[in-house]
């Protein structure tokens, strides 16, 4: 068991178990089942169009399933997804008009949460995302990275006790993406939230999970679901190791890809 994380408990926090969902005839998901317990960094992998982020979807409250069980939270942890869930997308989708703090400030105000505090958290945010300095600019003035970077602040602003993240780094360049990598497992560590991690980088889903769910081509069904036993913090001259190499071929193996 992987245990970096002082949230990590025993408990699963999600629960899905034979989750199913249907798009009018077209079946998006045949049976996803998986746990994730609280604190836990899960990559979800599997072939582009294969359901990923109808999953996302309805982890997020967003889409109803038509089958199976979901549940989040327990009823000592209540989870309420209109307030409990961050979500970053493969396009930062940040307001041109807005500064970057205001940026970041959006779900506190959609929210309704105090102003003042909002504030200095995002203050806070911003400077634990690397764009200390920032606040002021306008979206156009950061990079792709930064502006996903200020989407992942966004994201944290509510304190939501679940972070989904769809393709978050699929639009950067390779150096870039490998640098928001580590980036994100320090946020990871410091915020101290469970994250769903969306991805079809297999390299990537290893490099970043502390477990990894690999998902069939649509209509998603598991393919595999195994703990990724490399130390934390994990550093790039990981990806050499023999270990991770053996579960990057055994994901390209359960995708057809060797
Ligand atoms: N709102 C929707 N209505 C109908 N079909 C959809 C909808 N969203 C996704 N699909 C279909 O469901 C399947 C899974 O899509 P998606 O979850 O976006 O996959 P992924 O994120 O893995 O690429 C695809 O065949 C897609 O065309
Ligand atoms: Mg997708």
């Amino acid at each position: 068991m992987v245990r970096i994380n002082p949230l990590v408990t025993s408990y699963p926090f999600i629960h899905l178990s034979g989750v199913r969902k249907v798009y009018g005839e077209h079946l998006a998901i045949s049976d996803a089942s998986f746990d994730v317990m609280p604190g836990e960094l899960v990559s979800l992998v599997g072939p582009s169009g294969c359901g990923k982020s109808t999953l996302l979807k309805v982890l997020a409250g967003l889409h109803p399933h038509d089958g199976g069980e979901v549940r989040i939270g327990s009823p000592s942890h209540p989870f309420d997804p209109s307030k409990d869930v961050g979500m970053v997308f493969q396009a930062p989708l940040l307001l041109k008009w807005r500064r970057i703090l205001e940026n970041v400030l959006l779900p506190a105000e959609i929210l309704g949460l105090p102003m003042a505090q909002s504030k200095s958290r995002a203050r806070d945010l911003l400077a634990l995302v690397g764009l200390a300095g920032n606040e002021d600019k306008y979206p156009y003035e950061l990079s792709g990275g930064m502006q996903q970077r200020a989407a992942i602040a966004r994201a944290l602003i509510h304190d939501p006790k679940l972070v989904l993240m769809d393709e978050p780094f699929g639009a950067l360049d390779a150096l870039t993406r490998e640098k928001m990598n580590l980036e994100l497992l320090r946020i990871w560590k410091e915020a101290g939230k469970t994250i769903v991690f969306v991805t079809h980088g297999i390299s990537e889903a290893v490099f970043l999970g502390t477990r990894v769910v690999v998902l069939t081509a649509g209509p998603a069904r598991m393919a595999d679901n195994f703990e990724v036993d490399l130390p934390h913090p994990r550093t790039l001259d990981m990806k050499t190791h023999e270990k991770f190499g053996e579960y990057t071929r055994r994901v390209y193996r359960l995708l057809g890809m060797e």
